[in-house]
This record gives C-alpha cells, sequence and structure tokens, in this order.
C-alpha cells in the first residue's frame, strides 16, 4: 500500500533542466522545506523504515553530508538520541581530520571528519538528499570505514536509479531512499 506521506514528499520535488550544467536534471529538495511537516515525514520514514528493519541495533551517530544532508540528519540524530557527525567538504572542519577526494553527477570535491567527532566501533547512519552517481555518498563510506565506524544504513531522500549509485558504494552497503527517479 502506497504511504501518503512519501506521496506528498514526491509531489513537492521540483525538477530543474541543465542546472547546473547542461544535460544535468536538477532535482531540488528546497520546496519541502515550506512545508514544515514534511520535513517531519522524511525524517519519520527515515527513521521508521531503520527501527523495521533493524529493530535492536542501537544507533550511535548519524554522519550527515555538507550541505543538504545537514538539513535531516541533525532531525534523525535527535530521534536515535544519538550524536549528529558533520561530513564537510574539504578545509572546513578545524583539529585533526581523515580526508577522502571523489567525483559527482558534476563535479569533482574533497569531504573530512574530524577524529575526535567518532569513536572506534560506533554503529552509525549515513543522510543525504540525493545519490546521484554515488560518488558523494562512497566518499562517506570510506571516511567511516578508515575511522573504524560500523554503517548500519545509507539513507538519502532520493535515488536516480539510472546512474546505479548503489553499484559504486562498498560492497554490503545497505542503502535506502525514500524517492526513486530512473
Ligand atoms: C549533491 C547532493 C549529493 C551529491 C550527489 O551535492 O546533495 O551530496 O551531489 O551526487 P553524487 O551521487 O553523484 O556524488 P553537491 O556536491 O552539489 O553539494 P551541496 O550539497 O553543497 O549542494
Ligand atoms: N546532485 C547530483 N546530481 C544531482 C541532481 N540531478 N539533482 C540534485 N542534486 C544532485
Amino acid at each position: 500500500k502506497p504511504d501518503p506521506r512519501i506521496e506528498a514528499i514526491k509531489a513537492r520535488i521540483q525538477d530543474f533542466p541543465d542546472f547546473p550544467k547542461p544535460g544535468i536534471l536538477f532535482r531540488d529538495i528546497f520546496p519541502l522545506f515550506q512545508h514544515p511537516s514534511l520535513c517531519h515525514d522524511v525524517v519519520n520514514v527515515f527513521y521508521e523504515h531503520f527501527v523495521s528493519k533493524y529493530p535492536s541495533t542501537k544507533v550511535d551517530a548519524v554522519l550527515g553530508l555538507d550541505a543538504r544532508g545537514f538539513l535531516f540528519a541533525p532531525l534523525l540524530a535527535e530521534k536515535f538520541r544519538a550524536n549528529f557527525v558533520a561530513v564537510r567538504k574539504k578545509g572546513k572542519l578545524p583539529g585533526k581530520v581523515v580526508s577522502c577526494d571523489y567525483t559527482l553527477e558534476y563535479g569533482s570535491a574533497e569531504v573530512e571528519i574530524q577524529n575526535h567527532a567518532v569513536s572506534d566501533g560506533q554503529n552509525v547512519i549515513i543522510v543525504d538528499d540525493l545519490l546521484a552517481t554515488g560518488g558523494t555518498m562512497n566518499a562517506a563510506c570510506l571516511l567511516a570505514k578508515k575511522l573504524k565506524l560500523n554503517i548500519i544504513q545509507c539513507q538519502c531522500v532520493i535515488a536516480l536509479t539510472g546512474l546505479n549509485g548503489e553499484k559504486k558504494l562498498p560492497a554490503g552497503i545497505d542503502f535506502y531512499s525514500i524517492v526513486q527517479y530512473e
């Protein structure tokens, strides 16, 4: 049976052809924030999916990807009573960091996590707005692995399935998306 919350979320995602480059169909999640209850629906759908699949797993931290993952990850972390940890673009985080470079649908970048924000063996969820080629999420997974974190699931609001991003993630990573586009 279709979840009316998911139908409402999908209905608010807006398409922009040829942004930020010719040939890219940009899927914009910001209209969700003009309906604040929909943001809570996103977070509740993430939470309920996780808890039904892993009913007895304690989540220690929710890692959010710079920048649009930051819109959802702290709210989700709060539901789990877990830490929110920022995975930021290079050069923004002070102190000791681990780094990973990657390519994405329309560019390339490097992400970092502060070593002191996490500890060995913690159970984590990694959250972003959208999976396209998977380059960004894969880089976040590699960072988490460098820091010996236990990635239970990666969650995105949107997956662009035609780009096969899920296949780019490390073997055995569990990926969940709320809305899919071919
Ligand atoms: C977008 C999006 C994901 C990433 C997905 O972020 O929010 O993080 O691209 O693409 P991929 O699966 O091909 O890696 P972007 O780098 O544009 O940064 P922003 O969040 O700062 O807008
Ligand atoms: N990030 C990478 N590809 C994207 C797309 N098509 N729409 C929105 N964000 C993206």
